[in-house]
């Protein structure tokens, strides 16, 4: 195809293009191809999974990974992203998938997904960053400016409250206003604000009842009006429900092509005038937008270095991966006789199934990247293929421990366990691993856990090992960024992204997931991860935010640039970090924003700064965050916007969300003035709070024999009259109290006296 170099002329060629060939621009050629229109001159462009790798299809293509891609790198996943908390670290892996994406031809890579983690059961957590939308969005925004800076698109997904896989392309997901604004929506909106994704791309599911692809107060309202997001919205493969709906909600492109059935809808629905040619051109100009900027940018010779991007996997790898346990046996010494064991030893899990599928040019293991530098011993111990113990493979195991100083066990999830399209149900590992563990520590007490998995599992023997490093789902060079971690050429720096619950009967989800074969309800509300647990205080296994270093770290002298601010004003707050211990490492120093006192319900704590600092032993950093409104606000659904209520915020700093070890009291005031209206539902005891001069209902209580005054008098119980009048509402004073002596005229009175106060 010849393509029109420099700009296509978008306003031209709208007047050129006859209704059949715009409606048809509004859907795919394939699966992976948007439609050319040869006699204008207009050619197709390519996109492609993603995201952390290219699956390129060029024959064969499939929505789940089951066909082959064209050999490419595979990088860690986001559920390995996150832990390193690492903005560069993002940036970077995304400038080297926007060079992939140049020398494959590919205009757009299908990601980041930045779905919040509900449930540890979501089979595809291994895709997503956190349970926290605020990581969730820092990290993914540097990734998609990363990708972007190479003039190659991201399609942010999957928008929004997607956060099972069971039922996913029809299930309702109910939520409330303030928990889809400050849980599920938040992380796209930092997305969109931050790097001005191309493309996002909408969710399978229904929204409260109302499909995303054909949502406009999602699509439109929110994420355009508000969010101010300027590029094209794709579905997810195959999203569509009402196609003509989906035009004038702003859904533009449908993927993939549906053989030209719906493109005929859309030309049907113009010419019976049910929908109008500007909402098509407006979806039109967003795809050729989108054209036009891949071919004005297009490196045509652009190539780039396999191996260079392996060791950047092995790089990045190494600076996610969590270490959660350590008495001291690691790092382990070079000469030490050391037996791996488990099959993931040499056949690593390193990725999810699904659509991210990657076709990994090479893939290392821990076995090959060990043994020609130290002294390794490997036995299998368990099949991967199936979870049943094998008394052999276990024998075998036991001896090679009990042989060696060292040993190290292999455990995970096997691909079988977790995926795209369905989702988990128990948090358990494989039988045949815990068992395998169980008999190891009989024989060797210096057992150390390697883990590979995309989500938390139950570790029932995590109090008896000595060490677990939570490698996750590390990409292709796993092998060797295990063994760098676990000899300490690389020193453990990531934190978890999300919790470790004791069981999985403990979060929050449990009782709502996956939902009825119609909706799942959020009924946890904002209570999502360690929001929950915290509030509850409920032991967990690992908390939010944790994780080791084979040094140490000491914070002093937490500084805030102002002590009392308006809600309008940002506020810097530095502390300082120092490496007290004997090697090189980094640290992970987290915010927290406390709400002292609340009128609606807030978690004990929410992240609202990361920044990570590496030290050399002894030496001292200063790192500085800022804070602004929204770091001390909740949405408040009276006014259906952000609000920062006056009052006292903790600013919190800590090396996890457990792990307080500096505080500072800011006290914040708002600058928002609440409308609010006085009516007969209003509570006696509300008007006190809201009004300065309460005599209007006093006069109205002052005409009843009975009244809070009451309260003094001998042998009434005295707080339950108080409680009584503090809850009873205006139009109650008829009923109870008023006996005949008050009228409706007097109350509506009254009412129209104190509204004048506060209007
Ligand atoms: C997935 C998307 C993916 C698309 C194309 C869908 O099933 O949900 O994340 O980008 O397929 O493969």
């Amino acid at each position: 195809m010849e393509q029109n170099k420099g700009s296509i002329h978008i306003e031209e060629l709208l007047k050129e293009l006859t209704l059949e060939e715009k409606a048809g621009l509004l859907s795919g050629a394939d699966f992976w191809h948007t439609k050319a229109v040869k006699r204008l001159n207009i050619p197709d462009v390519m996109v492609t999974d993603g995201p952390h790798g290219l699956r390129k299809q060029e024959s064969d293509p499939d929505h789940l990974g089951i066909t082959e891609s064209v050999a490419a790198v595979c990088f860690p996943p986001a559920v390995a992203l996150a832990c390193s908390y690492d903005r560069d670290l993002m940036r970077t892996l995304g400038e080297a998938l926007g060079d992939e994406c140049q020398a494959e031809k590919v205009s757009t890579l299908l990601g980041p997904g930045v779905n919040i983690k509900r449930s540890p059961l979501c089979g595809r957590n291994f895709e997503y960053y956190s349970e926290d939308p605020y990581l969730a969005g820092e990290m993914a925004a540097e990734f998609v400016n990363g990708v972007q800076s190479k003039n190659i698109g991201t399609s942010l997904k999957h928008f929004a409250a997607n956060n099972q896989e069971t039922r996913r392309m029809s299930i309702s997901s109910e939520v409330d206003e303030r928990t889809l604004r400050e849980i599920y929506l938040s992380n796209f909106e930092t997305v969109v604000k931050k790097a001005q994704p191309y493309t996002v791309m909408c969710s399978y599911n229904r929204i409260n009842g109302v499909y995303s692809s054909e949502n406009d107060w999602l699509l439109n309202k929110v994420l355009r009006d508000e969010w101010g997001f300027e590029g094209l919205v794709v579905t997810d493969w195959g999203a569509v429900n009402d196609r003509v709906l989906g035009v004038k909600a702003g859904l533009d492109l449908e993927m993939p092509a549906s053989s030209g059935v719906r493109d005929k809808e859309i030309v049907k629905a113009v010419n019976n005038g049910t929908l109008s040619m500007e909402d098509v051109d407006r979806s039109v100009r967003r795809v050729l937008k989108l054209v036009e900027t891949y071919y004005n940018n297009v490196v045509e010779d652009a190539t780039y270095d396999k191996e260079a991007h392996h060791d950047l996997a092995r790089r990045i790898a190494s600076e996610c991966a969590v270490l959660l346990k350590n008495d001291g046996i690691l790092p382990l010494k070079e000469d030490m006789e050391v037996a791996f064991i488990g099959e993931f030893a040499k056949e690593p899990r390193f990725q999810g199934g699904g659509s991210s599928h990657i076709n990994s040019f090479k893939v290392s293991n821990a076995v090959d990247a060990a043994k020609d530098t130290y002294k390794v011993t490997y036995a299998k111990g368990y099949s991967i293929r199936e979870d049943k113990v094998d008394a052999n493979l276990v024998a075998e195991a036991v001896k090679a421990a009990k042989e060696a100083k060292v040993a190290v066990v292999f455990v995970g999830l096997p691909d079988s366990f977790e995926s795209e399209g369905y989702d988990r149900t128990h948090m358990n590992l494989p039988n045949c691993q815990n068992h395998l563990v169980q008999e190891i520590l009989k024989v060797q007490p210096n057992t150390v856990i390697v883990m590979y998995n995309g989500s938390p599992v139950v570790l029932p023997w995590a109090n008896d090992v000595k060490a677990i490093i939570e490698m996750y789902l590390s990409g292709q060079a796993v092998g060797e960024a295990t063994v760098d971690l676990l000899y300490g050429k690389v020193n453990p720096s990531g934190k978890l992204a999300e919790t470790f619950p004791l069981r999985v009967e403990d979060n929050p989800s449990y009782i709502n997931f996956p939902g009825t074969s119609e909706m799942v309800t959020y009924s946890e509300g904002i209570f999502v991860g360690y929001r929950y647990y915290d509030k509850k205080n409920l032991e967990v296994r690992y908390p939010f935010g944790y994780g080791l270093s084979y040094t140490t770290f000491e914070y002093s002298n937490l500084t805030v640039s102002s002590t009392k601010i308006k809600d309008t004003d940002s506020v810097t707050v530095t502390v300082n970090v120092k490496n007290t211990g004997n090697v090189y490492g980094k640290e992970i120093v987290q915010l927290y924003v406390k709400d002292v006192e609340a009128s609606v319900l807030r978690p004990e704590k929410e992240l609202k700064g990361f920044e990570k600092v590496s030290l050399n032993p002894g030496e001292e950093k200063t790192v500085s965050f800022t804070l602004d409104k929204r770091s001390f606000a909740f949405y408040n659904t009276n006014i259906h916007d952000w609000y920062v209520e006056s009052g006292s915020y903790e600013v919190l700093v800590g090396k996890s969300s457990k792990e307080i070890v500096l505080t500072q009291v800011i006290e914040v005031e708002s600058t928002t003035k609440i409308p609010y209206v006085i009516t007969d539902s209003t509570t006696i005891g509300d008007v006190y709070r809201l009004v300065k001069d309460p005599s209007p209902i006093e006069r109205l209580l002052a005409m009843t024999p009975l009244s809070p005054a009451s309260a003094d008098v001998e042998g009434f119980n005295n707080d339950m009259i108080k409680k009584m009048f503090d809850e009873m509402p205006i139009h109650s004073i008829l009923s109870f109290i008023g006996f005949g002596n008050i009228g409706l005229e007097d109350i509506d009175q009254v009412i129209k006296e104190l509204n004048e106060q506060i209007g």
